[in-house]
């Protein structure tokens, strides 16, 4: 029976492989992002409704689904900025908001720069940010969302590393069904980077 939601086990944990190993460079780097990004946006957005339809072949009539509502991707700059293909390649109609939001890099306290979402707010948003450390970060990007009048089950978040504490304290701002990551990690290092993790995303990305 085929499985269109499930993720390909082996393709994930190749291109994790690959942004986790200190040798990759930044086209390699890309590329495995790129491509794992595509996973993972294809399994967030089959969290989202759908609905079965028919459609009319050239023989007969077909069975398949569709999705039954339209979505924001919030991708938290910097980083999440490498998201947001991959995203729209999955939901190419989806609206596209933004937030700029900087850790402190001595206190890892989030700041936000800048905001702007479209207009009208579609039902559904996934806040797309590769990395999920203390979480600090993306439930700032939830209380915007909330007072943009999205209710807690109407937000989504897709990444690809969290830490076990950042999954965690997610968890308690919007399902824990509705995070979507490649993989949780045990520990926070001092400076809050997620051990093992993959170091900065942002940099190894962008090659800065
Ligand atoms: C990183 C990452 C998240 C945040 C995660 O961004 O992309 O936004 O840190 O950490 P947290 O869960 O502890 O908030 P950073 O602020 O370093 O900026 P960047 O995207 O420019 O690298
Ligand atoms: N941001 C990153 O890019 N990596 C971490 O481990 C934590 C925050």
């Amino acid at each position: 029976m085929s499985q269109p939601h499930s993720i390909d086990q082996y393709e994930l944990d190749r291109y994790l492989c690959i942004l986790r190993d200190i040798d990759t460079n930044t086209v390699q780097f890309r590329w495995a992002s790129d491509n794992l990004a595509r996973l993972l946006c294809s399994a967030a957005v089959a969290k989202l409704p759908h609905r079965k339809i028919t459609v009319k072949t050239p023989v007969g009539i077909g069975e398949g689904v569709e999705l039954a509502t339209n979505v924001m991707g919030v991708p938290i700059y910097r980083a999440g900025q490498a998201l947001v293909q991959a995203f729209l390649g999955v939901v190419p109609q989806a609206a596209v908001g933004s937030l700029l939001i900087q850790r402190n890099e001595e206190t890892a306290q989030p700041k936000l720069f800048y905001k702007k979402f479209p207009h009208p707010l579609p039902p559904n948003a996934i806040i797309l940010d590769p990395m999920l450390a203390t979480a600090g970060s993306a439930i700032m990007a939830v209380n915007i969302l909330k007072e943009h009048g999205y209710a807690s089950d109407s937000i989504y978040f897709l990444g690809v590393v969290a830490s076990q504490e950042g999954f965690d304290r997610l968890s308690q701002h919007i399902p824990t069904a509705h995070i979507t990551v490649a993989a949780v990690d045990p520990r926070l290092t001092a400076m809050k980077y997620i051990d093992p993790g993959l170091g900065d995303y942002g940099d190894r990305y962008f090659g800065t």
